[in-house]
């Protein structure tokens, strides 16, 4: 089949480069001339494993080419995927479809022969009725249909949850897109990947509601991991127990400095505002917002409490700035308000990031960007870890102690273990895990 998808972002990049690694015929658009020119070249603008090496053989087996001419890869589509950027409109949060409004009057412009057209952007529950009315307004003779076919990928993890996704979902109105959407999936429908069909909103909002749920699990846990601290328990302990309960499930219960990134933040807010346009408010999700923005404005003075209330003068070593481990992504980082909140407190800041300086040079200045984990520790009066890249997760913890002022060590990801850390001499801060050494909680195997 022949696809088109207008929008070479992460989703859409992800998704091109995987449907011609099925085998498809595949086209993506962007309106950026040099991230179109580098792509034709296999330089791709953003660090995600295997992405580089599926986009150089799809391009060299000619399943996958890139263009800025939206017209001719619009008129030769079997399937167009609108997989353009829904940013938080400025100033309200709602999403900001104008892209989307822009690649539908092209499609409606330019469409010469049936299709099917598809969005893979995140977009609110109603859009996909939005964009039918707006086609034909256009010609009312256009033929199409228009289905939902929202993506479920992780940044750091893209290649493999789109070609191993948990399931596929379809929202469709016309036994013909169902069809081709079958043939377009069969890849994955031989491995047996379960694939949903539902209608067009109940589609759109299965993606909202499944980003929301993630994020409040995340802020539930977050917050139960503060009661920790305070009631001598260890989050990592309740994690595992409520974990092992398979209605709850063991992911995305791991405690941090609060959820970043370019989906949950948007996603969770744009949800509350549909809500309240349908009149039905989301309160849960409102306080999730909430407890999120909370938790990441209130790590600075954590980590100050920790450093005897003061941190003028003094230098903190960053590690892992990025909003997780295996992206070069910056968007909505815990890192973006922890370490501005620090400076304005006097401290000065060394960081290091595998991924993070291309883009945290704009985002944070001021800071000394190190090459590596121990010249960023090397002088400085305590090193927080705010991003658990795995290259932190066995660190030298004798030239640590050797190279800090004082042993002050702030585990935001709970990478090391109190009795370790106290063991080796370091004042040890993590989350949710008592300063009081806890019963080892350990996993008895039933008799
Ligand atoms: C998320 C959804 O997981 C994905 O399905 C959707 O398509 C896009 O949004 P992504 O934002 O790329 O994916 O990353 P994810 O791995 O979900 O992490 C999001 C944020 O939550 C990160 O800041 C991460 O550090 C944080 N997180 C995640 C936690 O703090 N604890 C967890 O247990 C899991």
């Amino acid at each position: 089949m022949r696809i088109t998808i207008i929008g070479a972002g992460y989703v859409g990049l992800v998704s091109g480069t995987c449907f011609a690694e099925f085998g498809h015929e595949v086209t993506c658009v962007d309106k950026d001339e040099n991230k179109i020119q580098s792509l034709s070249q296999g330089i791709i603008p953003i660090y995600e494993p295997r992405l580089e090496t599926l986009v150089k053989e799809n391009a060299e087996r000619k399943r996958l080419k890139f263009t800025t001419d939206i017209k001719a890869a619009i008129s030769e589509a079997d399937v167009i995927y609108i997989a353009v950027g829904t940013p938080n409109r400025r100033g309200d949060g709602y999403a900001d479809l104008s892209y989307v409004h822009e690649v539908t009057e092209a499609i409606g412009q330019s469409l010469r022969k049936y299709a099917v057209i598809a969005t893979k952007s995140t977009v609110p529950v109603g859009t996909g009725q939005k964009i039918i009315t707006h086609l034909k307004q256009i010609n009312p003779n256009l033929e199409f249909d228009v289905v939902s076919n929202p993506e479920f990928l992780r940044e750091g993890s893209a290649i493999e949850d789109f070609m191993k996704p948990d399931r596929v979902i379809v929202g469709a109105n016309s036994p013909r897109a169902i069809e081709l959407m079958h043939e377009l999936y069969r890849p994955l429908l031989i491995q047996e990947v379960p694939i949903l069909f539902t209608n067009l909103e109940t589609a759109e909002l299965i993606k909202y509601a499944s980003n929301a749920f993630l994020a409040t699990k995340i802020a539930f846990i977050n917050e139960i991991a503060d009661l920790c601290e305070k009631c001598n328990a260890d989050i990592q302990a309740v994690s595992k127990g409520m974990g092992m309960d398979k209605r709850i499930g063991e992911k995305f219960l791991h405690p941090g400095p609060g959820y970043g990134g370019s989906c949950f933040p948007k996603d969770t807010l744009a949800l509350t505002f549909t809500a309240k346009e349908f009149q039905s408010p989301l309160s849960i999700i409102e306080t999730v917002v909430r407890s999120n923005k909370q938790r990441k404005e209130s790590i600075a003075h954590r980590i100050i409490e920790v450093m005897d209330g003061c941190v003028s003068e003094k230098t903190i070593a960053v590690l892992g700035v990025t909003f997780k481990p295996n992206t070069d992504d910056m968007r909505e980082s815990p890192s973006l308000d922890i370490i501005p909140a620090l400076q304005s407190k006097g401290a000065k800041i060394h960081v290091y990031d595998p991924q993070g300086q291309k883009e945290g040079l704009a985002l944070l200045p001021e800071v000394k960007w190190c090459l590596d984990p121990y010249t960023a520790i090397e002088g400085a009066d305590s090193l927080v870890i705010i991003t658990e890249w795995q290259e932190f997760g066995a660190l030298d913890l004798a030239r640590i102690k050797n190279l800090l002022n004082s042993p002050v060590v702030i585990d935001l990801r709970n990478i090391y273990q109190p009795q370790e850390m106290e063991k080796a001499g370091f004042t040890y801060y993590s989350i949710g895990r008592a300063s009081v050494k806890p019963l080892k909680s350990s996993l008895v195997k039933a008799a």
